[in-house]
């Protein structure tokens, strides 16, 4: 969600799209996703909201390798209207929300290679397509996803990217739902990282608060390394409801001049589920590298 060209590159179509060319994936391809379907199928059944676990198998994303874009589409649109498109990197900010406004996913099709097992800078196909394509399936979640898209073209307009930017940031990719007593996962960065899956829920050091749009529409955050702070949603229900009925033009203007809040910092009014050490941020940055 940045952009490095202003216009579509040649081999494209005007609106970035390219052929996923599934027949060219190499075997070794088809194995890497395997290997990195396998490791989390395996640990998350217990952590994620059980609707990420109903898209895999209402999109028959269980079945061995990449799954091809044109299959998976059919299945999304006869379920929520969303399809699936290539697109060959990142994407202008316009282009990736006028996709979402019409219900179009745009997704890498390249994937890692063995080096990058655990970590890459990109995303490729694994973090696109198993990450976020399963909640696609969820009618609440897939009305989100389109109404961010819109609420984008909007907040574009205004000037104000980076504000709602932060709310994709801290819903889309990283965000944890409370479910009972207990906490679950939803966020795609965090399910399609085997590290992260367990970092978000289990470990003492990042703070997990209780989601509250505008604050965190002020909050920074780290696209490095784990995340220093979460933010919990009660439901997709409320999560939609919640960023539909509000109109975010006086939040914009509000925020206008306001301070950014660093990725740890703890208000007085924050919800807090945990109270994080820091323990392995502080182990991991020194004072210098503190964002911008
Ligand atoms: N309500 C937001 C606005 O007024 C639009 C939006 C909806 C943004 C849902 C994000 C998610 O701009
Ligand atoms: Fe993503």
């Amino acid at each position: 969600m940045s952009h490095i060209h202003e216009r579509a590159p040649a081999s494209a179509a005007a609106d970035w799209t390219i052929p996923q060319d599934w027949s060219a994936y190499t075997p070794q391809d088809h194995a890497m996703w395997d290997t990195l379907f396998a490791r989390q199928a395996a640990m998350l059944p217990d952590r994620v909201v059980p609707e990420f676990m109903d898209g895999l198998d209402i999109l028959r994303m269980t079945k061995p390798g990449i799954p091809d874009f044109s299959e998976l589409s059919d299945r999304l649109m006869r379920r929520t209207g969303w399809q699936v498109v290539a697109v060959p990197g990142l994407v202008p900010d316009r282009v990736f929300f006028e996709h979402l406004a019409n219900r179009r996913f745009v997704t890498g099709r390249f994937i890692r290679t063995p080096e990058q097992l655990d970590y890459l800078e990109e995303p490729d196909v694994f973090h696109d397509v198993f990450g976020h394509v399963p909640l696609l399936a969820h009618p609440v979640f897939a009305d989100y996803m389109q109404a961010y898209g819109e609420g984008g073209l909007r907040a574009e307009r205004m000037g104000a990217i980076d504000r709602l930017a932060r709310l994709y940031w801290y819903t889309v990719e990283f965000g944890l739902i409370r479910q009972g007593d207990d906490l679950r996962l939803y966020g795609a960065g965090i399910v399609s990282s085997h590290g992260e899956s367990i970092f978000a829920l289990d470990d003492p050091s990042p703070n997990r608060l209780g989601f509250d749009l505008k604050r965190l529409m002020r909050t920074k955050y780290r696209i490095d390394d784990y995340q220093q702070s979460y933010f919990v949603i009660d439901s997709f229900e409320d999560l939609l409801r919640q960023t539909v009925e509000t109109d975010f033009a006086p939040l914009y203007h509000a925020l206008e001049g306001a301070p950014d809040l660093e990725v740890d910092t703890i208000l007085p009014e924050d919800r807090i589920y945990t109270l994080g050490t820091q323990a392995y941020a502080r182990g991991r940055f020194t004072k210098e590298d503190r964002l911008p």
